[in-house]
């Protein structure tokens, strides 16, 4: 058995293929799965299918213009990678491996509090620009020295997360047993002997763990992890605290709701990031492409919006942006690379879109991103 061919890969669905070849199976379903049954993590994709792009002719855009701007950071591509937890787990490269992509197309790396290499590590490791994405604990202590890391370690935004009081129902990591660390069991050996690159990381490279949480951390569930340590009882008082204690430039992820994110914007924060977690937290919560249109009515013109979940294509970016977005981020296409081929994977699943948005840039007949407004846009069915 061969390691899957990262060169051969085309879309998103040729790197999640590649990667469930690489990856051990609860790696593979922690990853690719949803809640309950999968319903909002279906969606997220499918209603990109509602609308289609009226596309201009004869506009003379040979070399459009992708770079934009989101909290005052220029970047090259009209997206951010979304945090993701545990990255060592996919791939020994990790963290490192996601960054680096990030960097390699000019764009911003959100460290999620999860992750398994350090704050002030993966700062060392990449010279891109950086935000950190906050979990809120109960320790108050905790969440507080985080802060003062990711400030020290020059990461540029917070990102608080809010949709996560509770762990949702994956019920593909039960099934596998999956833990962070992993713990090795019957089952997890016979998966493994479908997955021996993946073992053979795992057997030789540093043990996995929450690098940003106390190294002893031990291999419980991930639901009694978070059970343990989140906050349920956060409230938008508490959410003003934790924006004082920050100081700077912060966005609110996880908003669905239109008055949520007006009630965003009335506690300082500056962005909001339209997203259900990928459909791993509430089934059947809106996807978020469906959100928007309403929320950028709420909110006007000058809040940013950051639309994240199901976007694969060039052209799901820009039916995001086209609705209103500033700019969209994703994490399974990154992810998918990096379990399928480590850093080198990671790089080539990101540039294949940012490389994607250009091309579809062009017979969009749209010269730069400010440009992309709803005359470009339709839903299905409504002419
Ligand atoms: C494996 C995995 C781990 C994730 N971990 C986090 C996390 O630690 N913090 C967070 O805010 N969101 C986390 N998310 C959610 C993503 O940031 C993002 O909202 C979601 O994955 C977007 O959907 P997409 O993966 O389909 O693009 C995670 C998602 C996945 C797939």
């Amino acid at each position: 058995m061969f390691p899957p061919n990262i060169d051969k890969c085309l879309n998103v669905e040729d790197f999640r293929k590649a990667a469930r070849k690489r990856a051990h199976r609860m790696v593979f379903d922690y990853i690719d799965g949803g809640a309950d049954d999968e319903i909002t993590l279906a969606r997220n994709s499918d209603v990109f299918n509602d609308y289609e792009l009226q596309y201009k002719v004869l506009s003379g855009h040979a070399n459009p213009d992708t770079s934009t701007t989101i909290l005052g950071e220029k970047i090259d591509v009209p997206f951010v990678l979304s945090p993701s937890a545990g990255n060592r787990l996919f791939h020994t490269d990790g963290e490192r491996g996601a960054a680096k992509a990030a960097d390699k197309v000019g764009t911003v790396y959100s460290l999620s509090t999860l992750a398994s290499l350090s704050i002030e590590d993966v700062a060392a490791m990449t010279k891109g620009p950086k935000w950190f994405q906050l979990y809120v604990w109960k320790d108050r202590t905790l969440v507080k020295e985080m802060l003062d890391r990711a400030k020290a370690a020059g990461y540029t935004a917070m990102i608080l997360t809010v949709d996560l009081p509770i762990t949702g129902n994956r019920e593909r990591d039960p099934r596998n047993g999956f833990t962070i660390p992993p713990k090795i069991g019957l089952k997890q050996i016979w998966h493994g002997l479908q997955a021996p690159y993946w073992c053979l990381d795992y057997v030789t490279k540093p043990a996995i763990k929450y690098a940003n949480l106390s190294q002893d951390t031990s291999a419980v569930t991930l639901n009694e992890f978070v059970a343990e340590q989140l906050d349920a009882g956060f409230s938008w008082d508490d959410a003003e605290w934790l924006l004082g204690e920050w100081g700077g430039p912060a966005v609110l992820k996880g908003v669905v709701r239109a008055d949520d994110a007006v009630q965003a914007v009335k506690s300082g924060f500056n962005a909001i990031s339209i997203s259900n977690h990928g459909g791993r937290q509430l089934d059947s919560s809106p996807a978020p492409l469906s959100a928007l249109p309403a929320i950028r009515d709420a909110v006007g013109g000058t809040t940013e919006l950051i639309v994240d979940g199901g976007i694969r294509r060039g052209t799901d970016v820009l039916k995001a942006l086209a609705l209103g977005a500033n700019a969209v981020s994703f994490a399974r296409p990154y992810l998918y690379g990096l379990a399928a081929g480590g850093e080198k994977g990671a790089i080539a699943a990101v540039e294949m879109i940012a490389n994607s948005i250009k091309h579809d840039m062009v017979l969009l007949g749209v010269g730069s991103i400010k440009g992309i407004d709803r005359s470009f846009i339709k839903k299905r069915n409504q002419y």
